[in-house]
């Protein structure tokens, strides 16, 4: 199998990113205006996998001017590419970008059936903090997460990328 890239995405990445997002979420998806508003946008920053060169997942996470604590809005894997570590090198790289720009703490919020990616996020030490009732469009419950960023040593020194 070739490998997995995880990069910065870019406008060119709007289209992917799409199809994506479609072919990931049944409700509350992002449409090509708000995928390329993510990506222009200052206070958002958009990470894809690549295998050769195609996207095969994707992660947003916001962050707010005055505010130590980022938000990963999205995370999506191809449905034929899970299980194989993907999601887990996206939240990693959120969490690097989170530590880069002074967050201190990364937050989120799943499905509340969503079973699968609660496991990923309490295996990478990610606290259940509450609910958010009916809190998308479909009327489903959140459960509310939250992981205290400290910093990420690596052979002794602080992580660079
Ligand atoms: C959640 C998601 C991003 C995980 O990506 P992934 O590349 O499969 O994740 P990894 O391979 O790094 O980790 C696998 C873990 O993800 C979970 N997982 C979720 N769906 C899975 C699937 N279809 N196949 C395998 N693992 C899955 C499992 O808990 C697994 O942990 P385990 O090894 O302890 O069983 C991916 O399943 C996905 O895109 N799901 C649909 C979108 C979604 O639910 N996003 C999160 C919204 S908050």
């Amino acid at each position: 199998m070739s490998e997995i890239h995880i990069r910065r995405a870019v406008i060119g990445d709007a289209a992917a990113l799409v199809e994506l997002e479609n072919a990931t979420f049944a409700a509350d998806r992002m449409c090509a205006r708000q995928w390329r508003h993510h990506l222009k946008s200052a206070s958002a920053q958009v990470y894809v996998a690549t295998r050769r060169l195609r996207v095969v997942g994707a992660a947003v996470v916001f962050f707010r001017r005055s505010s130590r604590v980022a938000r990963l809005y999205s995370i999506a894997v191809a449905v034929c590419e899970r299980g194989s570590g993907i999601g887990e090198k996206l939240l990693r790289a959120v969490e690097r970008a989170a530590r880069r720009r002074g967050s201190r703490v990364l937050r989120l919020e799943v499905r509340n059936d969503n079973i699968g990616a609660q496991r990923l996020y309490e295996r990478h030490g990610y606290r259940h903090l509450g609910m958010h009732r009916a809190y998308y469009e479909d009327g489903h419950d959140a459960r509310r997460y939250e992981k205290v960023l400290l910093p990420d040593m690596n052979g002794g020194r602080l992580e660079k990328a």
